[in-house]
Order: structure tokens, then sequence, then C-alpha cells
């Protein structure tokens, strides 16, 4: 049998591996989703796989035999030295993130890790260096971070602009009672104590917005029928809530997600449908839990909302993503709008992995 002289990364001796156990790992380096680049020990390119050609764009013949740091963008500080110092020293590196750029001039975030490769006495040679895209990643992460900012931003508002001038609004009503008819007290007492009843229940009400204990303790069911309640009082509005078939236990991470998700449709159809009427339904089936919520009102391009500045269509993919489930918007300009969102509810069917 055929065996090849050949040392792994760390300086394994892999001339003992037969040739068909090499060829089966050639292919699976090949064949990679990851862009595997191996380059000599000054950083000129000598093997390419198909992740490599995929993510930078490149063929292999066009750059073996080439500078590894043709992928480095010229506005991005040079890090291949530091890289390779690295290199030389035995040392590996995991998992570090910076910048490329593809063929075409298009810069991608990427994760490489290098490490060395050595020859049979144990010299390091060159490094095999492993980069995964992760633009989108980072996109999605900004985004997020973007959508807590908002959310920061809005709750701040309702603190400062809202109870904050009706408590002092409040302050004044006090004080001006030291100088009224002393008859006039107590009905001016009886007003004040609705006012801050009033207050109290908004504040409530926001902080059952920002974390719902009833979702906590009591499940799905009643902790959406309290927001649609607190919703319709607050904002002045009809909420329609009903319920078909929800099975009695759904795990928390899906309850959490919907619930966020009947907040955002909620907001979204108070503020851009025009309308004061909104129908929300929870419906169980054998394998999925679905919620739909409905609105007759000013309807909107859903594609053109997408590329919109606003985040709560973005952040409501995204979170029913992390739960394997899906958004559908049925809406057109004055034809109002549907927004139905279904997750599975066992962890595996909805996978798209499990579906290949
Ligand atoms: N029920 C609805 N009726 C009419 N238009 C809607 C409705 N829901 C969403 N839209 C449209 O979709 C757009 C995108 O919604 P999205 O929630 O992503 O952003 P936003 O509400 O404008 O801002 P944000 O949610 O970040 O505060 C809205 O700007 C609005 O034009
Ligand atoms: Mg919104």
């Amino acid at each position: 049998m055929r065996t090849s002289k050949m040392f792994g990364a760390n300086g394994a001796n892999m001339s003992s591996v037969p040739e068909h156990r090499l060829n089966r790992l050639a292919a699976i380096v090949e064949f990679s989703e990851d862009a595997i680049i191996g380059k000599d020990i000054d950083g000129i390119i000598t093997e390419w796989n198909q992740g490599a050609r995929q993510l930078y764009g490149y063929a292999a013949d066009e750059v073996i035999g080439k500078p590894v740091s043709l992928l480095i963008p010229p506005d991005v500080a040079d890090d291949f030295p530091q890289i390779m110092q690295k290199i030389r020293r035995g040392e590996s590196i995991v998992h570090y993130e910076t910048v490329r750029k593809t063929k075409d001039g298009v810069r991608v975030e990427v994760s490489v890790s290098v490490s060395p490769i050595r020859d049979e006495v144990g010299k390091i040679v060159g490094a095999a260096a492993i980069a995964r895209d992760i633009t989108e990643r980072k996109r999605q992460s900004r985004k997020l971070i973007e959508a807590q900012e908002q959310e920061r931003a809005r709750i701040a508002r309702e603190l400062h602009d809202d109870i904050s001038q009706r408590l002092a609004l409040f302050a004044v009503e006090m004080e001006q009672l030291k100088d009224l008819p002393s008859n006039e007290i107590p009905i001016r007492l009886e007003k004040m104590r609705i006012t801050i009843m009033e207050i109290l229940s908004d504040v409530q009400a926001l902080s059952h917005e920002l974390h719902s204990s009833y979702l906590e303790y009591l499940g799905i069911v009643p902790a959406m029928k309290n927001f649609c309640q607190e919703f319709a009082k607050r904002q002045k509005v009809e909420v329609e809530f009903g319920t078909l078939n929800v099975p009695p236990s759904i795990s928390s991470d899906i309850s959490l997600c919907l619930f966020r998700v009947l907040q955002e449709t909620l907001h979204n159809a108070a503020k851009h449908s025009g309308v004061n009427r909104f129908r929300v339904q929870l419906r169980g089936t054998s394998d999925e839990i679905h919620l739909t919520v409905s609105d007759s009102g000013a309807g909107f391009d859903p594609e053109a909302a997408v590329k919109s500045h606003g985040l709560g269509l973005t952040s409501m993919k995204e979170r029913l993503h992390l739960v394997k489930g899906e958004i559908s918007i049925d809406s057109r300009p004055e034809h109002g709008t549907t927004i139905h969102a279904h997750v599975p509810l066992r962890p595996d069917s909805g996978s798209k992995l499990a579906a290949s």
C-alpha cells in the first residue's frame, strides 16, 4: 500500500496514513464550504479549495503562486506579517475576525483560523488557513444592536415625554391644593387620585411590555390576552383576541418569540394602518402554532417595506428564524394587512436540514 510523506498542521506525521484515507481527507478539504487555503512560509498560496473560490471569487489557477496579501483590502491594516510571525513561532490563530477582499473588490467580513504546516523534520514550512464568511452574521448583530438602542430610546421617550410630564403636572396640582378653599379640597383630591391611578396603570403597561410575568407564569394565552387588553386601553383602539386548539405547553422560547411578534405587529397596525380595530388569533395545529394579526387599513408593499429603515419586520423575521418559524405578509396598499407567523412545535420539524 502506498503512503504519502506528509505532515499535519500540528506536526503530526501523516506518512502512515493510507492513501485511500488521504484521498478522502483531500475530498473533504476540497468540498468544504469553508474557504481552505494553504500557503508557504512567505505567504504564497499553494492550495485553494472550492470554498475559497466561492468566498473570494478566484479560481485556483488564478491565485496559486500569488501572495495571499492580494486578499487584503488596501485600506485595511495588513495583518499578514503578524499572522506569519505567530505561525513561525509554531502558534495557531483561532477565529480571528478581519476583512478580506474578493476578486470583484467586494469586502467580506471573515473569521479566520490559521495553523502551521510542518515538514517531515518538524520545520514550519507554511500555514493552513480556514476562513468563513461572517458578513451576514455581523450585519444581523449590528441590526440587533440598533434595534435594542431604538427600543431603549422609545422607552426613554415614553418615560420622559409622557410619564414624567404627567407627574410634574401632578406636583403642580399638589402645590395648588394649599390655596384651595377647604370645601373644594375633597373633590380635587379625588381627581388627583384618579390621575395617579392612570399613571400607575400606564407604568404597569409599559413594564409589562418589557417583561410579561404572565408569559413566564401563566403561559402564552393569558399573556397575549392581557397584552391585547392593555394595548387596546393604552392606544385607544379595539383588539379582538381569539384562540383555537392552542396546545397547553409551548416552550418558553417559542412563547417569547410569538409574544414579541404580536407586540410589533400590533404596534405597526396602530402606527401605520390608519384604522383602530385589529384582530389577533393564536391557533394550534398538530405540529405548528400560528399567530395571525390583521387589520383592514392602509396596507403596504411588503417588498418595499423590508428595504425601509424600520427594524420591526426584520427583527420579527430574525426572532422567528431562531425558533425555525416563518412569517408571511399579506398586504396590498388600500387592502389591509394580515401578518401570519408560524412556528413548528417540535424542534426538528421545521428544520431545513431535516427536510433536505
Ligand atoms: N399594519 C400595517 N399597515 C400598514 N403599513 C404597515 C403595517 N405594518 C407595517 N407597515 C409598513 O411596513 C413598514 C416597515 O415596518 P417596520 O415595523 O419594519 O418599521 P417601522 O414600524 O416603520 O419602524 P420600527 O418598527 O423600527 O419602529 C412600515 O414603515 C410601514 O410602512
Ligand atoms: Mg414597526
